[in-house]
C-alpha cells in the first residue's frame, strides 16, 4: 500500500495537512499558513490523534514565527493558543511548549529555521517509535488472534504507522493477527470513516461495527485482545482515550479479554497523578443526533458529548510503549521508563525481554 501521509511541512508557506473531516471519500489536503488556520484544524479536526497533535503544534510554532514574528512575546503568545486548542491530548501543549523553549533558546534570526527542523525531527521521532510500539505490541498476540479497536490510532492519527493500529499492521505482517474488529465510533466516526480506510489499504480482513454491538463481541469469546491509543496516561496508569474505550476496557475484564494500551511515553502525564485529574474535552450538542450537515435527530434536546473517557488503570493489561510493555502496578512499571532516561540505566529491561519473550 502507499502510505498514507497526514502532515506536510512547508518552511516559508505552512503545513499541508490530508484534511480528516472529508475522508474515506475526498482525500484533499488543506494548507495551513497562519495560527489561526492550525487552530482551526485542530478544533474541527480536520487534524487528530494525539501524537500527530503534537507535531501539528510544534509545527503551528514554526508557522506563528513566520507569520507573527519572532519575539519572545509573540511566541509565547501563539504557543499558548495553539496549546490550548484542545485539551485532553498531552502531546498537543508538550510539544509546542518544547518547541517554544527550543526556540526562544536560540537568536531570533534562527528561529524560525530551528522550528522546523524540531518539527522535522520529532516527525522522525515518531516514525521510529511507532514501529517499536508496533513490534513490541504484536508480541504479546499469539498467533490467530482476532482484536477489538476503537476510534483512529493509524498512520493519520501520529505521522508514522500509529501506535494500536501500528500494532495490529505489525502483527497482520507477521502473520499474526487472523481479523481486526473496529468500533465506527460515535459520533463522529473515526472508526467506520479513518480506521475503516486505513484497513482496507493495509487489506486486513476487517469487520465494522456499531459501537453498541462491542459488548456482546466480546462476550461472543470472538475477540482475543483489544487494543486502544491514548490521549493522555496519569502517572498511575489510569488512560484517557476516546469516549466509548472505558466501557470496551471494562466488559474486556468481565470476560478474561485482555486490554492494552499502545501509546508513546510522549503521552504519558507524570506531573498527572490518576485520571481524575486528566481534564476531559466536551465537545458541541450537533455532533450528537446527526453527522455534518445531516439530522436525524429532532431538536429541542441538548447533548452529552464528551469526547473522551478515561479506563482506570486496574482494567489494563499492558501499556505498550516504545520504550518496553508497561505491566500493573503502573505507578512503578512507568516510572521506570523515565528513570532510565534520567540515569541512563535500564529500569524496564526484563519487560524488554518479556515482549521478545512471547515473539
Ligand atoms: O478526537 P480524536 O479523533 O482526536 O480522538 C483520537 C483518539 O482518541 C485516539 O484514540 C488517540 O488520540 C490515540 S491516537 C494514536
Amino acid at each position: 500500500m502507499s502510505d498514507v501521509v497526514p502532515l506536510r511541512f512547508v518552511p516559508g508557506l505552512g503545513i499541508d495537512a490530508l484534511d480528516q473531516t472529508h475522508l474515506p471519500h475526498d482525500v484533499r489536503y488543506v494548507r495551513l499558513a497562519t495560527v489561526d488556520a492550525v487552530c482551526e484544524a485542530i478544533g474541527s479536526l480536520r487534524v487528530r490523534g494525539a501524537p500527530l497533535l503534537g507535531l501539528v503544534g510544534a509545527a503551528g510554532l514554526a508557522v506563528a514565527a513566520e507569520r507573527e514574528g519572532t519575539k519572545d512575546s509573540v511566541l509565547a503568545a501563539a504557543a499558548e493558543r495553539l496549546a490550548s486548542a484542545r485539551p485532553t491530548a498531552v502531546d498537543l501543549r508538550a510539544r509546542t511548549e518544547q518547541a517554544l523553549t527550543i526556540a526562544l533558546a536560540e537568536p531570533p534570526a534562527h528561529r524560525v529555521e530551528r522550528l522546523w527542523a524540531f518539527a522535522d525531527q520529532l516527525l522522525a521521532s515518531r516514525i521510529a517509535e511507532d514501529r517499536q510500539i508496533g513490534e513490541l505490541g504484536a508480541a504479546l498476540l499469539p498467533s490467530g488472534t482476532c482484536v477489538l479497536t476503537h476510534c483512529n490510532t493509524g498512520a493519520l492519527a501520529t505521522g508514522g504507522i500509529g501506535t494500536a493500529l501500528g500494532v495490529i499492521r505489525v502483527a497482520w505482517e507477521q502473520g499474526r493477527l487472523a481479523h481486526c474488529y473496529a468500533t465506527e465510533t460515535r459520533p463522529l466516526l473515526q472508526g467506520a470513516r479513518l480506521t475503516a480506510w486505513e484497513l482496507a489499504q493495509l487489506e486486513i480482513p476487517s469487520s465494522l461495527l456499531p459501537d453498541t454491538a462491542a459488548a456482546s463481541l466480546i462476550a461472543s469469546g470472538r475477540v482475543g485482545a483489544i487494543l486502544t491509543g491514548a490521549d493522555r496516561i496519569a502517572a498511575n496508569g489510569d488512560t484517557a482515550n476516546k469516549v466509548g474505550t472505558y466501557g470496551l476496557a471494562a466488559v474486556a475484564a468481565r470476560h478474561g479479554v485482555p486490554f492494552y494500551i499502545a501509546a508513546p511515553t510522549s503521552t504519558i502525564d507524570r506531573d498527572c497523578p490518576s485520571g481524575a485529574g486528566i481534564p476531559i474535552e466536551f465537545r458541541a450538542d450537533a455532533e450528537v443526533g446527526g453527522f455534518g450537515r445531516e439530522r436525524w435527530s429532532p431538536g429541542g434536546l441538548g447533548a452529552y458529548n464528551p469526547a473522551f473517557d478515561v479506563t482506570p488503570a486496574e482494567l489494563i493489561a499492558a501499556i505498550v510503549t516504545e520504550r518496553g510493555v508497561a505491566r500493573p502496578p503502573f505507578g512503578q512499571s512507568v516510572a521506570a521508563f523515565f528513570a532510565e532516561q534520567t540515569t541512563g540505566q535500564s529500569g524496564y529491561t526484563g519487560l524488554h525481554s518479556e515482549a521478545r519473550d512471547r515473539a
